[in-house]
């Protein structure tokens, strides 16, 4: 019996703007992003089944084992796309904090869709699998290819940018803390609408006025020092507010030396960036000395250039 183990990267985004609401009227937002996958990852084992069901185990205490699961939702589509090729059991082992803008659940259904593929010997271009992921979330196209990337639209047109791989970051999170992604774009809305861009036209000025050409240079470049000056994150303007402690660990991470820190996604993880390893390994510890709270969790890790990837971890 051949069983699949892969490695589902989080994301953090370097830049998100909100351009506006998409014009199609489906209640998303229209999106300019930088997206950075990171090397903290959660690790799927597929194990195929006699019967057809899909069943999910996961020990964290937040993740339903249960249909409403992204994971499950991955299987079920693909099942139902390419009908009958068995059931498979979903063995999560969470590492990425849930409710923390990390795309921890997106991530997890693109490990599925990719082990799916393999275990039932589909051969699915990747087009197809772009295809079935935005079915399932405007992160999951991205969390198939990881790496640096450009997302334009809800998030799912990608255009890959040249690979940042090994720069430092280090990602805060308090651990009893979990922001609702609608809730931080429908407050979004409710607050900033008047400023929106209404017709294609408006969308595409605004896209060229805000944008991120500095910040797409300084990819280009992989100068991390200048970078750091362009991060964005639009939604800061509602979490941040009613949230005033994930403000003070992104002011906290400036004063202990960071060169730069953003909020990611619609939070609560802040992101700060540094020089290198060690001084991951000393901004945490100066976090973790300067809040002395246990809720705060934090993780040295690295920008990484895969996807989801098989990888050779241990049977349970
Ligand atoms: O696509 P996903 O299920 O991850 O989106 C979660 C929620 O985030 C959506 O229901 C919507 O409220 C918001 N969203 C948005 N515009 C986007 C992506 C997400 O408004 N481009």
């Amino acid at each position: 019996m051949t069983v699949y183990r892969l490695a589902a990267p989080a994301k953090i985004n370097l830049f998100l703007q909100i351009i506006g609401d998409r014009l199609e009227g489906n209640g998303f937002h229209e999106l300019v992003m930088v997206m950075q996958a990171v090397t903290l990852a959660d690790h799927i084992e597929l194990v195929p089944r006699l019967d057809d069901d899909i069943y999910i185990d996961c020990a964290h205490p937040l993740v339903p084992c249960d249909p409403s699961n992204l994971a499950y939702r991955a299987a079920k589509l693909l099942q139902k796309q390419v009908g009958d090729r068995g059931g498979v059991d979903i063995y999560i082992e969470k590492r990425i904090p849930v409710g923390a803008g990390l795309a921890g659940g997106s991530t997890n259904a693109a490990a599925v869709l990719v082990g799916l593929d393999l275990l039932w010997d589909l051969g699915l271009t990747q087009a197809e699998l772009q295809s079935l992921a935005a079915q399932l979330g405007s992160d999951v196209p991205f969390c198939l290819s990881g790496g640096t990337a450009l997302a334009l639209g809800r998030g799912d047109e990608l255009t890959p940018l040249i690979s940042l791989e090994g720069i430092s970051v280090v990602l805060a999170k308090y651990r009893s803390l979990a922001v609702s992604t609608p809730w931080a774009y429908q407050t979004y809305r409710q607050q900033f609408q008047a400023n929106y861009a209404q017709t294609p036209g408006e969308q595409e000025q605004k896209r060229l006025q805000g944008g991120s050409p500095e910040l797409l240079r300084t990819i280009a470049q992989h100068d991390v020092k200048n970078l750091s000056q362009y991060l964005k994150n639009d939604l800061e303007n509602v979490v941040l507010r009613a949230y005033p402690q994930v403000q003070n660990l992104r002011q906290t991470f400036t004063e202990l030396g960071a060169l730069g820190t953003m909020m990611s996604g619609s939070g609560p993880t802040v992101f700060a960036l540094v020089e290198n390893d060690l001084k991951a390994e000393e901004l945490c510890q100066a976090m973790a000395e300067k809040f002395q709270d246990t809720d705060l969790e934090l993780w040295p890790c690295k920008f990484c250039s895969q996807g989801i990837h098989l990888v050779d971890f241990p049977s349970r």
